[in-house]
């Protein structure tokens, strides 16, 4: 790790206006010399997100989340730092020296897999067969160039053997689910015997949304039979890794993004054929559910932006457009029903005949334009199909206590998820106009069938209320921190302050090993250590625990940011030092008054009246100090 590194991060701010950045993802307002914008970090109806270009910096007095550039782009895509630098760098046209040092942990799966990507696509190049496949479902070889596409070719070791001849280990390719370990029972010898996960199958590529390689779908090509003569399944899916984690991402989320936010909106499809086909029809707004998981949540346990979240952040508006089989309709209803929760707008595409996108594109690309033009809401379009099928027309029952029942199971959980209660009586009416209801009987059972669905969800998941309250709940960023930490491996987006803070500090010990002439000496190390365990008092153990986990990845960007040369007098670092631990015990006091805000209000409802005052002059004292210190901190103006 060089100085190159700092230069890449100085050079990319220089040229990456912060106020345009953000101002590329949601809209901002000049306001003075700063701008303002609705926190995309937290639901707010008026702005308290301020951007200061003279300092690159933002933040938001709503929900104290800040930082720089590289935070930003971080906690909107849900990705690492490393994936933030490679979209600015892309963004600056600044080429990033690629370090061949960089051995961390992450680094050598993300080679793993990117050593793997490549190994695929020259398969197929190399496969006449596959290639004939490939063309045959309409793909053509730009597109196929463009999303990767490769081939895993039969035999059991093909890709172990050329990613060994790489120098990548075997626990590095069963971490990201390239290989698996033979049952032991059938390993003639003792020692572990791995195989290839993915055989003769069509390999597409799922990427983060910075674009890196992080798990794998695989088509089958041929009709072949396992050894006891069932089927193999069609598609076969990286199972979840340090790099994947099914509800975190969407395919096609990074070639799609932009055109979402330029468009604003979604489409939605199922396969990663009507994917990859739906972008070659030039409709590039489309994102598959393929290989990964919708959840129901906006952010997951670890506080990271879940995928339907960061579509709902880039556009409010989505088209589902799944499968006409019934498997394929009941998967767009609840997908509806998650984004609806969401507080999304939603329509339903609706695809006739046993098709799929991929089947229209390959038809006549026009007719997939059109399916979507005639998108219809859906609660609207639900409700067409109950009162159609029991209307007493051809083939359908003409019934009402079974029309009613059909609306209460099939159309009212839908309208039960939505947020607003004027878009929720608009729903009401028009179920009351069309199936001929009485409209009072429809809010009434509304109101059952929303709180059947709460039950449900509190018995499902009785950790969290209902995902859409919360998402809109306060959530400070050090919040999710201590939720981060108990969860396993994800990378994390721990607090961009507590992050570089820890991370500048090993760098700092580090050098005091190697170098005996580094102008910090190692009692002032030591005190700045001091000075963070006092500021985090009972967290401590577990920030210091959650850092040297990550320690390498700490490292890396603390490098980045602060550079490899203390500087004569240590300038380079001490400074930065300093800044960082006055940021880091305002935050702490932001989480405290939080708690203690929270606690006052739970003792006002008991009518403890000793305790609220005591509280009360808790959180006095706790903003007094949060004000003395945040005089002297970064973000303030
Ligand atoms: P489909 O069976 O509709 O597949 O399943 P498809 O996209 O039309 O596939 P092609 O056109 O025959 O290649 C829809 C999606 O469900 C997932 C895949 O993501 C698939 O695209 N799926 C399907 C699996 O994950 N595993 C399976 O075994 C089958
Ligand atoms: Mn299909």
């Amino acid at each position: 790790m060089t100085a190159m590194n700092r230069n890449n991060v100085e050079e990319i701010k220089a040229r990456i206006p912060i106020e345009d950045l953000i101002g590329s993802y949601i809209k901002v307002e000049k306001a003075g010399k700063s701008y303002k914008a609705r926190c995309p970090f937290h639901n707010e109806k008026s702005p308290s997100f301020f951007i200061s270009p003279d300092r690159g910096g933002y933040y938001c007095f709503g929900c104290n989340a800040k930082g720089d550039i590289f935070s930003f782009v971080e906690q909107f895509e849900g990705l690492d730092f490393r994936g933030a630098l490679k979209i600015l760098a892309e963004r600056a046209g600044v080429k990033l020296v690629h370090d061949e040092k960089a051995d961390g942990e992450r680094d050598r799966l993300h080679r793993a897999m990117e050593l793997a990507s490549g190994f695929f696509e020259e398969q197929l190049v190399k496969s006449s067969e596959a290639r004939e496949y490939v063309k045959s479902r309409g793909i053509t070889e730009e597109t196929c160039r463009a999303f990767r596409i490769g081939l895993a070719p039969e035999g059991w070791r093909n890709l172990m053997t050329y990613l060994k001849g790489k120098g990548i280990n075997e626990a590095t390719m069963e971490k990201v689910g390239l290989i698996k370990a033979k049952d032991a029972e059938t390993s003639k010898s003792g020692v572990i015997e791995y195989y290839d996960r993915f055989r003769g199958r069509i390999m597409f590529p799922i990427s983060d949304s910075s674009g890196r390689v992080i798990a794998f779908s695989g088509r089958i090509l041929k009709d072949v039979k396992n050894a006891d003569g069932s089927s193999p399944a069609k598609y076969l899916n990286s199972p979840d890794s340090p790099l994947f984690d099914k509800s975190l991402v969407l395919y096609g989320l990074d070639k799609a993004k932009s055109e979402i936010r330029r468009l604003n909106y979604t489409i939605f499809v199922e396969g990663q054929m009507d994917l990859v086909m739906s972008h070659q029809a030039g409709i590039k707004n489309t994102v598959a559910s393929s290989g990964t998981a919708l959840s129901e949540e906006t952010n997951n346990s670890a506080g990271i932006i879940s995928n339907l979240g960061l579509v709902r952040r880039l556009s409010p508006n989505v088209i589902i457009a799944f499968d006409s089989d019934s498997a394929g309709r009941k998967a767009a209803l609840r997908a509806a029903g998650i984004a609806l929760s969401l507080a999304m707008d939603v329509k339903i595409a609706d695809i006739v005949g046993g098709k799929d996108p991929a089947d229209l594109v390959k038809e006549d690309m026009e007719k997939w334009r059109q399916t979507l033009k005639e998108a219809k809401p859906v609660i609207e379009f639900e409700l067409g199909n109950v009162v159609r099928e029991h209307s007493g027309g051809a083939g359908s029952q003409n019934d009402p206590r079974k029309l009613t029942k059909a609306v209460t199971e099939r159309v009212l959980p839908l309208v039960a998820r939505i947020d607003s209660s004027s878009d929720q009586s608009h729903f009401v009416a028009m179920i009351a106009d069309q199936a001929k209801l009485p409209i009072d009987s429809v809010w009434q059972d509304v109101r059952v069938v929303a709180k059947r669905l709460k039950d449900a969800e509190l018995a499902a998941n009785p950790s969290s209320a209902n995902p859409n309250v919360a998402a809109n709940t306060f959530t400070s960023p050090r919040n999710t921190i201590v939720k981060a930490r108990t969860s396993s491996e994800m990378p994390k987006r721990v607090d961009l302050i507590e992050r570089r803070l820890f991370g500048l500090l090993f760098l700092m010990e580090k050098e005091s090993v190697n170098n005996a002439q580094l102008p910090m000496k190692n009692e002032q190390i030591h005190n700045y250590k001091d000075q963070i365990k006092k500021m985090a008092g009972d967290s401590y153990e577990s920030r210091v625990k959650f850092a040297e986990e990550n320690r390498g990845d700490l490292m890396f960007e603390a490098e980045s940011f602060f550079g490899t040369d203390a500087g004569a007098d240590g300038e380079n670092w001490i400074k930065p030092m300093k800044e960082l631990l006055s940021n880091f015990e305002e935050d702490i006091l932001s989480d405290e008054i939080i708690s203690a805000m929270h606690e006052l209000k739970m003792v006002e409802k008991a009518g403890d009246q000793e305790r609220v005052m005591e509280l009360a002059k808790k959180c006095q004292a706790l903003s007094i100090r949060k004000a003395q210190v945040g005089k002297t901190t970064l973000n303030k103006k």
